[in-house]
């Protein structure tokens, strides 16, 4: 079967080509048209788009994510919808003016294969051509044999583009960290993957003092936007809050410590939620809650589970940030299949 043409109506028309059951989003952003995107699962309702003709199908969606109204107008979710004939779509405002580095394949090789914490590693890839993203960003990974994606952002900074560090937490059971990489992934492995994906981003133009909030493997893109932070401004004023349960959880304490002695401005605060004796006790968005009386002129970023995240969010507005100014990526679990496509 071809492709189908898809025109993408707005200020910088466009024509796309998208094969058969390649979804809308992954077509738009190998083609160089950026479009707002988060998750890639069907979940935050970020990749919204308007079809004005041609047929495009999807997943039934849930109205949470696009309500009845805007499903019976025509919106369809790009990052889930495949079109079935050529078709019209009209992007949102602001489509276009994201990171802007170009989805691809890649293909790497497995470096290191590292334990850092009780259930957690640190997988370092070197990929075969260096790959373009912003600090923030993350890939997908496809588990051999079966096909299944999991997705894990880039730890390193963007300037070291060859070589990938990811977090990876073991999932009791999980395809993907319980049955491949915590059991059999090593050195020399092959891996393949697709990015970058996401806006989750490192605002270079924004040259505020930052907070950077982790729970958990939340920490990676965290890593990635404070070492590319520090990599533009040496001296640039960064709080880290990172939230774990256990002692036994936290992993890059040494790292960060180093990191302080070389960067005056930036502060490391580890924070336990169920263990005394290290760090602070308590969780992230507590504890910034006692450290700061007034965030006016700060700006956020968050990652981490969805409860941390919202905790996180509402410590930063009650101190008076602007909503403008925080960032956040909420990491919800994988889907464990693919759901069915009907017409939208
Ligand atoms: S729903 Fe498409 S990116 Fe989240």
């Amino acid at each position: 079967m071809s492709s189908h043409t898809v025109e993408v109506t707005g200020p910088d028309p466009r024509s796309v080509a998208c094969a058969p059951g390649q979804r809308l989003l992954d077509a738009f952003l190998r083609s160089g048209v950026y479009l707002p995107n988060s998750c890639n699962q069907g979940t935050c309702g970020t990749c919204k788009v308007k079809v004005l003709s041609g047929n495009v199908e999807q997943p039934a969606v849930s109205e949470t994510v696009l309500g009845a109204d805007e499903q019976a107008d025509g919106f369809v979710l790009a990052c889930q919808s495949s079109p079935t004939s050529d078709a019209r779509i009209e992007v949102p405002r602001g489509a276009g003016s994201g990171p802007g580095h170009p989805l691809r394949d890649l293909s790497g090789v497995v470096h290191e294969v590292r334990e850092i914490a009780d259930d957690t590693l640190e997988l370092t890839v070197g990929i075969d051509e260096p790959l373009d993203f912003s600090a923030g960003q993350y890939i997908e990974v496809t588990v051999p044999g079966i096909g299944h994606i999991r997705q894990y952002s880039m730890a390193n900074p963007p300037s070291s583009a060859d070589r990938l560090e990811f977090h990876v937490r073991r999932v009791p059971d999980g395809v993907a960290t319980d049955r491949w990489i915590f059991d059999s992934l090593d050195q020399g492995h092959r891996i393949e993957m697709r990015g970058p994906w996401g806006d989750f981003v490192h605002d270079t133009e924004a040259d505020a003092p930052m907070i950077l909030l982790a729970g958990g493997t939340g920490l990676a893109p965290l890593k990635s936007i404070a070492r590319h932070a520090l990599e533009l401004d040496p001296e640039r004023e960064i709080h880290l809050y990172h939230g774990v349960r256990h002692r036994s959880d936290l992993y890059d304490v040494e790292f960060w410590e180093t990191l302080t002695e070389r960067h005056p401005g930036l502060r490391y605060t580890p924070c336990l939620s169920r263990d005394d004796g290290f760090g602070r006790h308590g969780y992230v968005g507590d504890v910034v809650l006692a450290d700061f009386d007034s965030l006016r002129g700060y700006s956020a970023y968050l990652c981490g589970p969805p409860a941390m995240v919202d905790a996180g969010v509402k410590a930063c507005k009650r101190r008076r940030m602007p909503g403008r100014n925080i960032h956040r990526e909420k990491y919800t679990p994988a889907p464990t299949s693919a759901p069915d496509m009907v017409p939208a």
